[in-house]
């Protein structure tokens, strides 16, 4: 029998997640963070942890590299890939808001002038909210520090997650508008989903056990 892949990000969602499959039973062996190694596989589980970016998780479950992945929603929403969305973790708990400098007078995302500058990971997510309100925006795409854009120029405002506050606070912004939450989801391959159901169905059994 074929092993059960399973794609985890790096970063913020690694540790709950191996906590997670820990104690789901789904992989007990030790994992690191720490090493260059990216594979790891549990023989009694019949199951292989591969550690990739958070962002990449959903590219690996796509194409069937992985029949599973852990990934935070805001990442299967920006996406846009074509899994199947099993099950919410509820692990990674976030926001995604929009932020301008605390020293700013703007107070709500109505005071953002036309054709504000506005940066994000997330271009997509970003221009649906801006469009939704009939705002036109200008999107520009980072792939990170992006708290660092409105203190050097570069953007009016940001749109970013925000889990515990701290790097907003940091980098002396504030918030002026919720865009919704956003927690961590199991995700599957479609293909493995139809020819190894069970199996799967199995683990996220296992995992709802544990959320629950
Ligand atoms: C996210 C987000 C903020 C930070 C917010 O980045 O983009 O930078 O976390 O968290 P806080 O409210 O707890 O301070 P993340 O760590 O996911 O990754 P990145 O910075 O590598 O993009």
């Amino acid at each position: 029998m074929q092993y059960l892949t399973i794609a985890l990000p790096k970063g913020r969602l690694f540790q709950p997640s191996i906590d997670l499959l820990n104690r789901a039973g789904v992989f007990t062996c030790e994992v690191s963070e720490d090493t260059r190694k990216l594979v790891f596989e549990d023989r009694e589980h019949q199951t292989r942890v591969i550690l990739v970016k958070a962002v990449d998780v959903p590219t690996y479950v796509q194409y069937g590299s992985a029949d599973l992945g852990v990934c935070g929603k805001d990442v299967v929403q920006e996406s846009c890939k074509d899994v199947c969305e099993l099950l919410d973790l509820n692990i990674g708990y976030c926001r995604f808001i929009v932020a301008v400098p605390s020293s700013s007078s703007i107070t709500d995302v109505g005071g953002l002038g036309f054709n504000s500058r506005v940066a994000t990971k997330y271009p997509r997510v970003a221009g649906e909210y801006f469009s939704s309100l009939g705002m036109q925006v200008e999107i520009v795409t980072l792939n990170g520090s992006l708290e660092l854009a409105p203190a050097v120029g570069l953007a009016d405002a940001i749109v970013d997650i925000t889990e515990t506050g701290r790097t907003l606070r940091d980098n002396d912004l504030k918030v002026i508008a919720d865009m919704g939450s956003s927690t961590a989801r199991l995700i599957a391959n479609r293909v493995s989903y139809r020819a190894r159901r069970s199996e799967i169905n199995d683990v996220t059994q296992r995992l709802r056990e544990v959320v629950k």
